[in-house]
């Protein structure tokens, strides 16, 4: 199959087959990084990934209504936290800024907000950090950009995370006749890359389901980078305040089913055929990450869907308000728009919201109907 997508071998694949040939099989989880994240041939790297030129379109770029909305909720979770003169307002993988963009121009509602904010942006590719500097010096602010989440300044923190964990990298198992083995990705007969499985059983304690719950063939994926990274971001919430809105596609309980999903120009692409050419995602496993976000001492809420999140934020309100006075065509394209991002048989039923709170902060909105 990876013949007829990709004749000749990207950059990055020539790379991998000799990391291989040195080292040997590599896992899910180190294709997955290398192939989003190499410092030169990695996906976000070196490819253009939004919009209609891209390969796939996020919500904040399809609808204005969504950044204003997360603004608003950003406000009432400023005040709940007593509204601080210094906080860090975070975005975890920024994009192309739009995003922020909206979300500034909602919370600029209230003054005070604004001239507290400190606003870090965690971003990995330079590309893309020189997109947002243009977009949000438009905006009138400076962001500063981390590299981990450790560079973030100790102080009360405001996070959003739209469509980052899911490219965060996972490891995948399957079952064998009895017990399970690693999938591995290798070089096949053919010179390009395959998977196989690993030789032997993976530690006990990984939790992988009894084979009473599972069959040969199924899959098993863990986060272990994501459960690490939001165990570290609860740390710095419960230790001085805070919450994080986490929106994504994913599954609310742990299960089995293989989501390992690249993307290329709109379509989908067979995962290893052009490493470093193709988005790359896996489902988050919304389960797994509350339960390392409750061990680490934090309030859940959620996860809840993208659409019913938007409907208790108010989104018919702010459609109507915005298609107020406008021409019929643009009011068309504002409620095509919304609908796209709402709807559940469009965005509004596969993606999921969920909030990470400090746990002395009150229920935030968005969570419980009213
Ligand atoms: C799918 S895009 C989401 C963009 C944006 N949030 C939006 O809604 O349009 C993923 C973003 O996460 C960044 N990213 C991916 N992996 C990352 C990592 N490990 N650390 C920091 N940023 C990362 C990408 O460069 C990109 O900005």
């Amino acid at each position: 199959m990876s013949g007829d997508f990709a004749p000749n071998r990207t950059p990055l694949e020539e790379r991998l087959v000799d990391l291989i040939r040195l080292k040997g099989p590599i896992t899910v989880a180190d294709y997955m990084a290398d192939a989003l994240g190499h410092p030169h041939d990695g996906y976000y790297m070196s490819q253009t990934p939004f919009g209609a030129d891209g390969d796939f379109t996020t919500a904040p770029e399809i609808s204005q209504i969504f950044g204003e909305l997360i603004g608003l909720w950003l406000l009432e979770n400023w005040r709940a936290l007593g509204s601080p003169g210094d906080f860090n307002l975070v975005e975890f993988g920024p994009g192309r800024g739009v995003l922020m963009e909206d979300i500034l121009r909602a919370t600029r509602l209230r003054a005070a907000f604004s001239k507290a904010a400190c606003l870090w942006l965690l971003e990995t590719s330079g590309r893309l950090r020189v997109e947002q500097q243009k977009r949000l010096r438009a905006s009138g602010v400076k962001p500063l950009w981390a590299d981990e989440f450790a560079d973030i300044p100790p102080a009360p923190t405001l996070i959003v995370a739209n469509e980052f964990f899911d490219c965060l990298p996972v490891r995948q198992f399957q079952r064998v006749d009895r017990g399970w083995r690693e999938r591995l990705v290798d070089i096949g007969e053919d010179g390009r890359l395959a998977f196989i499985l690993g030789k032997t059983p993976p530690p006990a304690n990984y939790g992988l389901p009894g084979d009473d719950d599972s069959e040969p063939g199924d899959i098993f994926e863990i986060n272990f980078a994501a459960r690490d990274f939001m165990t570290e971001v609860v740390g710095g919430l419960v230790a001085h305040g805070g919450a994080a809105l986490i929106i994504d596609y994913g599954h609310v309980a742990s299960g089995l089913g293989d989501t390992l999903q690249a993307v290329r120009d709109h379509r989908y692409w067979p995962a290893l055929s052009t490493p470093g050419q193709a988005d790359l995602t896996a489902h988050v496993d919304f389960g797994a990450l509350a339960d390392a976000a409750v061990d680490a001492g934090a309030a859940v809420y959620g996860p809840t869907a993208q659409g019913r999140f938007l409907d208790r934020l108010g989104i018919k309100l702010r459609t109507e308000m915005l298609c107020k006075d406008k021409p019929e065509a643009e009011q068309q394209k504002i409620r095509a728009g919304a609908a796209r991002i709402a709807a559940p048989d469009k965005m509004g039923e596969i993606f999921k919201v969920m909030c990470i709170a400090s746990p002395d902060l009150p229920a935030p909105p968005g969570f419980f109907d009213l």
